[in-house]
């Protein structure tokens, strides 16, 4: 009979461990892994690089530089089986609505779901929807690209800019990025996310209106930062466009609301729907994604809808232990819930995906930075960790150190395409060579003896532990293909990581209090008494920012 959660937390040494009964057998194995030290896991077993390797298409894991051996996988795949991970995945797959607080499906795997088998939401097939909106935007996007839709004046369109946060702006923006080398060369892409004026000032400040076109990207179409960077565009287009007449060629729309689209005086036929079973970190394959379209062309959009498909085959079909999202969460959960390591770092040695630690701190941080399990409980063991990184060549230079020689255990993923898109082959040499020498320092460190031989000063400082965990993902080059098979693989890591700790990954309710917050404050900055409803620190800051915001208004 399975235990209660109650009895296994008495067992598992109450709170902080997870609520499963393979836990205490992690537990165990924990303790007996302590003093393991991974040079001397390669030493004994000259087939571990190959074992602990993973290929799936052009993508390849080699997740052997971790504390683990073959129990401890199995421990952990128990885990994973014990916690239904295939139930929920099917469950996900299926349409029902796993996103339970919202009463909502998650369904972005509809949106790359190639073969278009049936996917029912509410005994409604969704893939008609789904294939239309991407004609649409295949249409769209190949006027624009081709010259045929130009702009008001006449001329041919030359910018895009999307106006967008969070969801609608890092998915997109990180994946124009990554895919520069296909862009269309008479078509820039911008990106206007913030509400700093200082934003929209510098991305217009080159344009001209006469060859812009803006498209608002917004799930809710209701976002604060969104809505007022897209009425200063409005302004800024009118002043020289003059009639309102012009703006159906201008602006377009990426929304679920159609209403608020309408309002906001953007044409219907010129909005892009898509649907409220797709969450916006997840929503890059959808209309989202038009920026990305323009960027590269229907084709290659495509072929980034295929690559996800692919992840998302592999991530269905393949059984738990040779699963490469499967693989990377259980690895994630064994440093988070067993090792207490506090974040995770991303190192993309790769320039085109210098903004995937952004795009994925967003995917994994909004869905597992919770508190409260999926039943409403609250958790008392570590969920999501702190996702952060940036290119891992300039890391090297900055940061690296702690990652090295740190009190912190910081679980890393090294990222790199072995074959480049510029022909400065000598670069990549030393960049695949610092990517690999990177990974092996971190695991072999440097033992008193090796310091030893070398130097006789300040040894003590100058060994390295080692025995730092971390994955390498390569992959063949940086097409569309794999970079959805990339993102895919991320996003079905959350997902896996959601399940063993018990959450809704799909709402994201605490950034709600901050938004009302700041809809209160807003008109109290301009207050002509001053401010008192709020704690002393919030009142003092808020009346100092009245007091000063005069002194510059002259008032
Ligand atoms: O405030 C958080 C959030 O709701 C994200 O989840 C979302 O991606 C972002 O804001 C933007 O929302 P929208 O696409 O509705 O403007």
């Amino acid at each position: 009979m399975p235990l209660s959660e109650e009895t296994l937390r008495g067992e598992l040494g109450g709170t902080g461990a997870l609520p499963w009964a393979a836990c205490r057998l992690l537990q165990a194995h924990r303790s007996r892994m302590a003093t393991s030290h991974m040079r001397d896991l390669f030493a004994a077993d000259p087939a571990r690089a190959e074992r602990f390797s993973l290929q799936v298409g052009d993508v390849l894991l080699d997740y052997s530089k971790n504390r683990v051996t073959d129990e401890t996988m199995a421990l952990l795949v128990r885990l994973a089986e014990e916690a239904d991970v295939a139930g929920w995945r099917e469950r996900m797959f299926g349409g029902e609505a796993i996103n339970n607080t919202e009463g909502r499906a998650v369904l972005h795997v509809a949106l790359r779901n190639r073969g278009n088998r049936p996917v029912m939401v509410d005994g409604e097939d969704v893939m008609p929807k789904v294939n239309a909106v991407i004609g649409k935007m295949a249409a769209f996007a190949e006027q624009v690209r081709s010259g045929a839709r130009r702009g008001y004046s006449g001329e041919r369109i030359t910018d895009v800019v999307n106006i967008g946060i969070g969801g609608s702006d890092l998915g997109p923006q990180m994946a124009v990025q990554a895919l520069a080398p296909y862009r269309h060369p008479q078509l820039k892409v911008h990106f206007i996310s913030n509400i700093d004026g200082a934003h929209v000032k510098e991305a217009l400040e080159s344009l001209n209106p006469a060859t812009t076109l803006f498209i608002v990207a917004s799930k809710t179409f209701t976002t604060q930062e969104t809505m007022t960077n897209a009425h200063h565009a409005r302004s800024w287009f009118l002043a020289q466009a003059q009639d309102d007449r012009h703006i159906a060629g201008h602006f377009v729309a990426v929304s679920t609301n159609r209403e608020a689209v309408t309002a906001f005086g953007i044409d219907p036929a010129n909005m892009f729907e898509f649907w409220d079973w797709v969450g916006g970190r997840y929503s890059l394959w959808s209309a989202i994604g038009l920026s990305i379209m323009l960027a590269v062309g229907a084709e290659r959009f495509d072929d980034l809808l295929d690559g996800a498909h692919a992840m998302d085959a592999h991530f269905r079909d393949a059984p738990l232990d040779r699963n490469m999202p499967v693989i990377l969460a259980l690895l994630g959960v064994w440093y988070n819930n067993f090792f207490d390591a506090e974040s995770q770092a991303i190192l993309p040695y790769d320039h085109a995906l210098r903004s995937l630690p952004a795009y994925l701190q967003q995917a994994d941080m909004e869905s597992n930075g919770k508190s409260v399990a999926r039943d409403g409980r609250a958790v008392d063991y570590a969920t999501g960790p702190i996702v952060w990184g940036a290119t891992g060549i300039n890391g090297q230079h900055a940061f690296f150190q702690l990652l090295h020689q740190g009190t912190r255990l910081i679980p890393a993923d090294f990222i790199v395409s072995v074959e480049p898109h510029d022909d400065l082959q000598d670069h990549h040499d030393l960049l695949l060579a610092n990517f690999l020498a990177q990974t092996e320092a971190l695991m072999r460190g440097r033992t008193r003896e090796e310091t030893q031989s070398q130097t006789s000063q300040f040894v003590q400082h100058k060994v390295f532990d080692g025995n730092r965990p971390s994955n390498a993902i390569l992959l063949q080059k940086l097409t569309p293909h794999a970079l959805g098979m990339l993102i895919a693989l991320y996003e079905h890591k959350i997902f896996v990581q959601g399940v063993i700790w018990k959450l809704n990954s799909y709402d994201q309710w605490g950034v709600e209090l901050g938004k009302q917050l700041a809809r209160r404050i807003l008109p109290e900055l301009h207050a002509d008494a001053p401010v008192d409803g709020h704690d002393a620190s919030t009142n003092a800051l808020i009346n100092r920012c009245r007091h000063m915001s005069r002194r510059t208004a002259g008032k």
